[in-house]
């Protein structure tokens, strides 16, 4: 076995921020090796897996710990203390198995429904304006929709509060490298967004409020975990907020995907007269463009990986996307072309912007299928529904900075209705 190298530097957190998502294969390359160490978040020890086999390393139980790996400030901040993303073991597959008995075909409908019909019904007032920012468009919208279809109740006057709330905690995940200028503001915003929903938990146990079952606010209220317990009304809240919080995130991926449609215009007529076209290219907008940068955990015993051994008790990190990037696994994987879906195995392994392995016993995003049909239906609407305009603007994705965001948000204009 060979030993394995190095990235110098006694911190290089700094670094990982300035090459952002290139990073981890700029040091591959570098150094010309497949898999390497690095020291960050305070000179930490991790090395970095990354592929297929790495993402089937990093997603066995038995190999790798995740609990207690994600930075606090991130914990504090995106998921909240406690929240699912923070624990392992059985405590974990019972949490998860609430998450997931949400994902019924009737709520997954639900979803899909409410998304067609909200964006149907934002049609005239997007008419009405001057310019419609689709990134801050779409997080309101996302947020009707998230709100609704976790059943909890949010006055319409609130919406925009919520929203911005929401893309605050979202953004938070810059405070991979600790100092985060927005990180008290990121707080502030986690604090009243847990009050609202611990209110509606605790209004619901007391019977004064009636979410329909079935809803993630009924099932999360009512549940009690493998020892009969409830869940705490906080902790409640907190992870009530993880079932609808990443839905709204998925404004991120709306303003990617029209970005893509843009400099790419065949697709829009694809996806409206293909019938699959949507989904393939909503896989490929997940696949190609800058979200998760990579995921942390830490080794619980020696184990091999292309001929290094990685030592018990050391930092992981599995390269989310240097795998949706990866050579081997992607032809030119830096050409946007949906077209690669149509032979697509379904593999846990490669495909993993939002994590990999298994829904019910691993990490893995319990939202995935609610985001692929979210990301259907909008580009179903803004490809049939609607024509626009793109006015001059910085349509820039910069790779060197996390998180990734199309620059200007993705503005249009003149915004007619098909009829
Ligand atoms: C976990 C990404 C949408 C709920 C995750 C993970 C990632 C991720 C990377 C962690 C995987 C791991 O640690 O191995 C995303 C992205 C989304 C998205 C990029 C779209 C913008 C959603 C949606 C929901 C959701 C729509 C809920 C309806 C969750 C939950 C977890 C999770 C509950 C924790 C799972 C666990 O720890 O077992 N997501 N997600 N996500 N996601 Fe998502």
């Amino acid at each position: 076995m060979a030993k394995l190298k190095r990235d110098k530097g006694l911190d290089n957190t700094l670094k990982v921020l300035k090459e952002g998502y290139l990073y981890t294969t700029n040091t591959r390359n570098r150094l010309n090796v497949p898999v390497f160490e690095t020291r960050a978040i305070g000179g930490k020890p991790f090395v970095v897996l990354n592929g297929k086999e790495g993402a089937e390393l990093f997603y066995n139980n038995d190999l790798v710990q995740r609990e207690g790996m994600l930075p606090k400030r991130i914990v504090n901040t995106l998921f909240g203390k406690g929240a699912i993303h923070t624990i392992d073991g059985k405590k974990h597959i019972d949490r998860k198995a609430l998450f997931m008995s949400l994902m019924t075909e009737g709520n997954l409908n639900y979803v899909r429904e409410l998304t067609r019909t909200l964006w149907k019904a934002n049609t005239q007032r997007m008419e009405s304006m001057d310019e419609v920012n689709v990134y801050r468009e779409s997080i309101v919208l996302l947020t009707k929709v998230g709100t609704r279809w976790a059943g909890v109740q949010a006055a319409p006057e609130d919406i925009d509060r919520i929203a911005t709330d929401m893309d605050i905690m979202i953004d938070s995940f810059k405070a991979l490298g600790g100092a985060f200028k927005g990180y008290k503001a990121s707080k502030e915003a986690r604090r009243r967004v847990e009050d609202w929903l611990e209110d509606q938990i605790i209004e619901t146990r007391k019977g004064n409020i009636h979410p329909p079952e079935g809803t993630a606010l009924y099932e999360f209220a009512h549940w009690e975990d493998y020892l009969g317990n409830p869940m705490d009304s906080r902790q409640c809240a907190i992870d009530l907020m993880n079932t609808f919080r990443p839905l709204i995130a998925i404004n991120r991926f709306v303003a990617f995907g029209l970005h893509a449609m843009n400099e790419n215009p065949i697709t829009r007529e694809k996806i409206k007269s293909e019938p699959d076209y949507a989904y393939k290219f909503s896989q490929e907008v997940r696949r190609y463009y800058p979200f998760v940068p990579f995921l942390p955990g830490k080794a619980k015993v020696d184990f091999d990986f292309k001929g290094y051994t990685v030592p018990a008790g050391v930092g992981l990190v599995i390269d989310v996307y240097g795998t949706t990037h990866d050579e081997s696994l992607w032809e030119d994987p830096n050409e946007f072309r949906p077209e690669r879906f149509e032979t697509w195995d379904g593999s846990p392994f490669d495909l993993i912007p939002q994590g990999g392995g298994d829904y019910w016993t691993n990490h893995r995003c319990a939202g995935e299928w609610i985001t692929v049909i979210i990301m259907e239906e909008t580009m179903k609407y803004f490809a049939e529904h609607i024509t626009y305009d793109v006015p001059e603007q910085d349509l820039t994705v910069d790779l060197n900075s996390i998180p990734g965001y199309v620059k200007s948000g993705f503005v249009i204009n003149n915004v007619r209705e098909v009829v």
